[in-house]
């Protein structure tokens, strides 16, 4: 990929990793990611916002190049996580006149990741502007989306805002905008569920921040850019704000059919008493869409045996999960089977209660299903419907 412009004196200069599938050794990227880094060159001073992971050293590098760049002034560091701020080290070894920019929090972390020299770092309040000539950095603070160091970049004169990791995506793709919102969705969707779901509470403040703004285009550190901002802005309102939909996610796990048969019971039951329903095995799911699926859904169901005295590790780990990444479901339960005890049920139960959902009377029997556990996971269904149409 090669350098693009966005605006007269603003390009782009990151890298597209068109093979990556798997952040932080736990989120899956099926459509790979991008590190957006982004020059921009006022009259008198070039800032680089953000640098890239260090795979897209070359990459970036050649960008630059490209932009015929023989001097940075400042770099903005709008986060320390190291797929933006990967590369500073070298940056700073290649433009030694730079500065970074960063919050305070920003600050601390470069010193400790990367040995930044602290001299070189000059901290921005929320609000400072820079004068680049012609162009001017006006920085807000934007912390816990997703990071406590993080900020934004406002260049008003350009009526454009980068949001580093917010209202990214990860999708390693040739637009440099995205204009086709089936295309956007999923791969929006995922990266809200997995990255910025956890900070719902705070995102609304950001939303009306940035529609006060006005800008014309954000250019997030993932993915493509919008130009229509209307279009993500929607979709993090509805994803942050909206209302739980009419859906039941099981995420379920079975060693030999008798979770698996009261999954089947009960999915066709809640079917049947009209809640949509998103099924995952979790042997062989993919935990995105398992997260996708969580956003907007207002029962969550774990299926799992007992294994030893407690849930089977993967349920473990999908309700850990699913604790960890704050849906905002009402309704949470637990069904399945054991062979000789153990405390599944209050196990699973912990682990979910953060989320603050009402638990419903679980149905966990001994051994395999009969009868009168169909009829209870069928009461089960009609309990759920009954919650989601209060
Ligand atoms: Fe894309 Fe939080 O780094």
């Amino acid at each position: 990929m090669v350098a693009r412009s966005i605006k007269d004196g603003i390009s782009w200069v990151g890298a597209i990793d068109w093979d990556r599938r798997l952040f932080d050794a736990l989120v899956p990227t099926p459509k790979g990611t991008t590190y957006n880094s982004y020059l921009v060159q006022g009259s008198n001073k070039t800032a680089l916002i953000d640098t890239v992971d260090e795979m897209g050293e070359a990459e970036l590098i050649t960008n630059l190049m490209t932009e015929t760049v023989d001097t940075i002034d400042y770099i903005v560091v709008s986060h320390a996580e190291q797929d933006h701020s990967g590369c500073l080290p070298l940056m700073m070894e290649l433009y030694p006149g730079a500065k970074v920019l960063a919050t305070p929090k920003a600050k601390e972390l470069v010193v400790e990741f990367f040995g930044i020299d602290e001299e070189r770092v000059q901290v921005v309040e929320d609000g400072e502007e820079v004068d680049l000539g012609g162009k001017t950095l006006r920085f807000i603070h934007a912390p816990w989306v997703h990071w406590p160091d993080t900020m934004f970049t406002h260049v008003p004169e350009d009526r454009i805002i980068f949001t580093t990791d917010f209202l990214g995506s990860h999708l390693a793709a040739s637009d440099l905008y995205i204009n086709d919102p089936e295309r956007l969705y999923e791969s929006a969707k995922r990266y809200y569920a997995e990255i910025m779901m956890p900070f719902a509470g705070s995102i609304p403040a950001y939303l009306d921040k940035i529609e006060s703004l006005d800008v014309e285009i954000i250019a997030p550190s993932h993915g493509p850019l919008y130009n229509n901002p209307d279009l993500i802005v929607g979709y993090y309102r509805q994803w942050a704000t909206g209302e739980p939909k009419n859906t039941a996610v099981i995420a379920y796990v079975s060693m030999h059919g008798s979770t698996k048969k009261m999954v089947d019971i009960l999915s066709n039951a809640l079917m049947a008493e009209g809640v949509d329903i998103e099924r995952f095995d979790l042997s062989v799911s993919d935990t995105g869409l398992l997260a996708m699926s969580l956003v907007e859904a207002k029962t969550i169901i774990i299926a799992t045996p007992t294994v030893l005295f407690g849930a089977h590790p993967l349920a473990v780990y999908g309700a850990y999960l699913a604790a960890a990444i704050k849906p905002k479901a009402k309704y949470a339960t637990v069904i399945g089977s054991f062979g000789w005890g153990g405390k599944t049920v209050k196990q699973i139960s912990d682990m979910i209660a953060p989320l603050k959902c009402e638990i419903i009377d679980p149905v966990y029997i001994k051994g395999h299903p009969t009868e009168k556990d169909f009829t209870a996971l069928k009461q089960l269904a009609k309990t759920i419907a009954t919650k989601h149409a209060e």
